[in-house]
């Protein structure tokens, strides 16, 4: 196991990022920049050991500055959509940044995808522990947070996030990752022959602006039945017909998660390579989404722009606007308490 760093490019305001890359026993790295914590890179053998990189990402730190759909970046304070940017929390209200149509989105104008954070090499762990501050009022958020996120990967090529942070008044959190994966290569075409299965027997259907009804909705008989294993595109072709999958342009819904505490929620086939990817996390939810709104102005490491349905993420989560729903997991984090989620990638072959 090792852990190397180089320089990753200059930032608009003369910053320097880094990039550091995790290798393990097998060969098989992970390489994450401090800017955004963005996951730059996930080298990993196929089926006949051919070492390929899953992981849509860019060259160097400048060219992820268009920010084309947050690839691979760290997401907070709040991940996914708050309805009109507007909640209230212990009587008080609050009007966070809108950045999306009317809506607040994955942070606001200025998400942690945008930070630059501290970096810590753990080269016994062959881990990367990762630091940011948000200041109280930080797109409108209260209370000072400070968040550790860790990087960690094993020799059974899984790459663990550790997310922590705390804060010294009530404040909303909900981190996630937002790589985008593609586990035939990146820069390796569309997502639909690729086998999905997600174990949650239900959904969170939005309106057309993608903001939760708050119905937590059965999946069965819905295209959102991906209990067992399904080809992406034969829900991807429904697009037009089904209204949830319209409002989207494809995949773009938070998956009701089985169970509680840490455990196996999702898994990604792919009949082409034998590569699977398996998501293990501790968190109520999932967003499937399959790359919808990737439009071609970022230039990726294959040295082409990543079109619409090139990856998917799937991004472990409360469900989206859970501070405006009282029947939604919840994400209020107290003064004092300390937020600790956990989420795993693994990637092996069958
Ligand atoms: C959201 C999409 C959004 C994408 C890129 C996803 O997490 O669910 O609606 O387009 O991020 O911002």
């Amino acid at each position: 196991m090792a852990i190397s760093v180089k320089a990753f490019g200059t930032l608009p305001d003369g910053r320097t990022a880094d990039l550091y890359t995790l290798t393990n026993a097998g060969g098989a790295s992970v390489s994450i920049t401090n800017y955004g914590g963005i996951l730059v890179s996930i080298v990993v053998p196929d089926r006949d050991g051919k070492p390929g990189d899953v992981l849509l990402g860019c060259k160097t730190v400048t060219d992820y500055l268009p920010n084309d759909g947050y690839l691979g970046a760290l997401i907070g304070r709040i991940g996914n959509r708050v309805n009109r940017g507007h909640c209230v929390l212990n009587g008080r209200e609050i009007q966070l940044n809108c950045n999306s149509g009317a809506h607040h989105l994955h942070g606001g104008n200025s998400g942690f995808n945008e930070k630059l954070w501290e970096a810590e090499a753990l080269d016994a762990e062959n881990a990367l522990k990762l630091r940011c501050f948000s200041p109280d009022g930080e797109e409108n958020y209260p209370g000072n947070l400070s968040v550790t996120v860790t990087y960690s990967w094993n020799d059974q090529n899984e790459l663990g996030i550790h997310y922590q942070a705390v804060s010294d008044q009530d404040t909303m959190v909900n981190l996630t990752n937002h790589a985008y994966f593609n586990i035939d290569g990146e820069g390796a075409g569309v997502i639909d022959d690729q086998i999905i299965t997600i174990r949650a027997d239900a959904f969170t259907p939005t309106d057309e602006t993608l903001i939760p009804t708050g119905e937590i909705r059965d999946v069965s008989g819905t295209v959102f039945d991906l209990r067992k294993p399904t080809r992406l595109g034969d829900g991807l072709a429904k697009t037009q017909q089904d209204d949830q999958l319209r409002a989207g342009g494809g995949y773009d819904q938070n998956f009701c998660l089985n169970g509680e505490g840490y455990r196996e929620v999702a898994s990604v086939y792919s009949p082409a390579t034998g590569r699977v990817l398996t998501v293990l996390t501790d968190q109520p939810g999932i967003q499937l989404y399959t790359g919808n709104s990737l439009g071609g102005n970022m230039p990726g490491k294959c040295g082409n722009c990543y079109g619409k349905r090139e990856a998917l993420c799937l991004e472990t989560q409360t469900y989206p606007d859970a501070i405006n729903h009282a029947n939604f997991p919840g994400c209020v984090l107290r003064a004092g308490e300390t937020y600790d989620h956990l989420t795993t990638y693994r990637f092996s072959v069958q």
